[in-house]
């Protein structure tokens, strides 16, 4: 069955996956976590040893983030958990200190439009309301635009370093301090760039250096190079982050006390995450650093020199969003998700991200996704000869406008304030629109096109269509 999958290792896939290209590191995980296999992480006074490597994690990552000892923190399953957790913590210290006004008010979560949707998820989860603050077309968030939203409702913002679509460092300082000045809680969203940000060159203070910022997320399985199932969700003062916590005498069998969401929990991620940081230390993520950024640096030098394509806006770290350069004629473009298809002819898979409408009616442009990894230095030749190759391929073709299948579809009632489809009814949908089966190297600009345009409940029980039915028994 693992022969279907996409590679994991090589850095051929430049999203999900994290390869620091040593393959000891392999070896090393597999040792642990098979060490820690038979554990329950639902109890460390009865296996001390978890309890051990969490605070070897923690502390590791704490000084990385230049915490002071009053930053507390706990390993959860991934940057997701990290976020809920985070989310979760505000909200429960929001309802305390307002719990003599805040009859029947729902307290909002202000987040730039680029924050990570796991934000989104949160909201819904614990009842917030999410509040998107618009950026401009490539990205950037104006720190003024963010402050402006904060009102004694909000009850969590959210910054990143950098955000996931774009690459960009968020004006963390600014959005901090006005925060603190207000007294609502400030997360910085590092699961992607935690474990990469503090051996990159030239940045402004963006972790516990600065005032105002009460928690952070760093994910360990992404440039930790740790296996799926690890994240470290940091708060500044043991009272806030007791917040995180729940605890139960109030059932029938044994006392729980849950630091996060789950109850029993594998050991293996952990365990594998801490040999790793033992084994890499400050030393292996400064030099696994410093790669990926001579391929940064490689890349945007690259794509310079591709006429019709952009780096959007001025990424920091290690991801980079591709966008169709708009100043030049139309026959001279390359559309991002255009190429994003083509480069899979060239034996690699860059991410397509649709474009994004929002509030204010201002478009994030759509982009390619490029997640950049220390195994691509050794092949960072031919990965920029495969882009310029690619580029080529694709440019004058403009983007998918799947005008035909959208009007099938409004015609059908699924257009703008229109019905929902139901199970059936989307699989019948998915597979008008040929997206009935999914693979690897499919083509994917027309699907991408198709996200962005449909009504956002449309979308979003076709994209759940997709999945379910991916692992439902035939
Ligand atoms: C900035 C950011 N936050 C949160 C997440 C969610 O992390 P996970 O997929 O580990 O749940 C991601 C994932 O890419 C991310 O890039």
């Amino acid at each position: 069955m693992r022969a279907a999958d996409a590679p994991t290792h090589g850095g051929r896939v430049l999203s999900y996956v994290y390869d620091s290209g040593l393959a000891e590191l392999d070896e090393l995980a597999d040792a642990a976590a098979r060490l820690a296999r038979p554990l329950n992480g639902l109890d460390p006074t009865v296996f001390p040893s978890i309890a051990a490597m969490e605070r070897d994690v923690i502390g590791f990552t704490r000084r990385m983030l230049h915490g002071s000892r009053s930053v507390v923190g706990t390993v959860t399953s991934g940057g997701t958990e990290s976020c809920l957790l985070a989310v979760k913590t505000a909200r429960d210290l929001w309802r305390t200190s307002h719990a003599d006004s805040a009859g029947g008010v729902r307290p909002r979560l202000v987040a730039p439009a680029t924050a990570h949707a796991a934000f989104i998820k949160a909201a819904q989860l614990f009842d917030l309301e999410f509040d998107p603050v618009p950026c401009s077309p490539d990205g950037t968030i104006a720190a003024t635009d963010l402050i402006e939203r904060l009102g004694d409702d909000v009850a969590l913002v959210v910054v990143s370093a950098p955000s996931y679509p774009t690459g960009l460092l968020d004006p963390i300082a600014e959005v901090a301090a006005a925060a603190s000045g207000r007294g609502i809680s400030c997360h910085v969203d590092g699961c992607f760039g935690g474990f990469v940000l503090p051996w990159w060159p030239g940045l402004p203070a963006w972790d516990f250096r600065v005032r105002g910022v009460t928690s952070i997320s760093a994910d360990v399985h992404k440039f930790g190079y740790a296996p799926k199932g690890v994240s470290v969700l940091l708060q500044r003062g043991r009272r806030r982050q007791r917040a995180q916590y729940f605890a139960t005498t109030g059932w029938a069998g044994y006392p729980i006390v849950n630091p996060t969401l789950l109850g029993s929990r594998s050991a293996s991620p952990l365990a594998a995450a801490w040999a790793i940081i033992e084994h890499l230390g400050d030393d292996g993520y400064r030099r696994l650093t410093g790669s990926i950024h001579r391929v940064a640096h490689a890349v945007r030098g690259a794509v310079d020199d591709i006429p019709g394509l952009r780096v959007i806006g001025d990424p920091i770290g290690p991801a980079i969003a591709l966008g169709s350069d708009d100043s030049v004629p139309a026959s001279e473009r390359v559309d991002p998700h255009r190429l994003a298809d083509a480069m899979v002819g060239h034996g690699w898979k860059i991410q397509p991200q649709p474009g994004l409408v929002q509030q204010n009616g201002v478009r994030i442009a759509h982009s390619a996704h490029l997640t950049l990894t220390p195994v691509i230095e050794h092949r960072i030749g031919e990965f920029t000869r495969a882009l310029a190759a690619a580029a080529d391929e694709v440019r004058g073709t403009p983007a998918a406008d799947p005008w035909l299948l959208l009007a099938t579809l409004r015609l059908l009632g699924y257009g703008p304030g229109g019905r929902v489809p139901g199970p059936t009814a989307a699989w019948r949908l998915l597979r008008l629109a040929g997206a009935g089966s999914v693979s690897a190297d499919r083509p994917m600009a027309t699907l991408m096109a198709l996200l962005e345009r449909l009504p956002r409940p449309v979308a979003e029980a076709l994209l759940i269509e997709l999945l379910a039915r991916m692992s439902e028994p035939r």
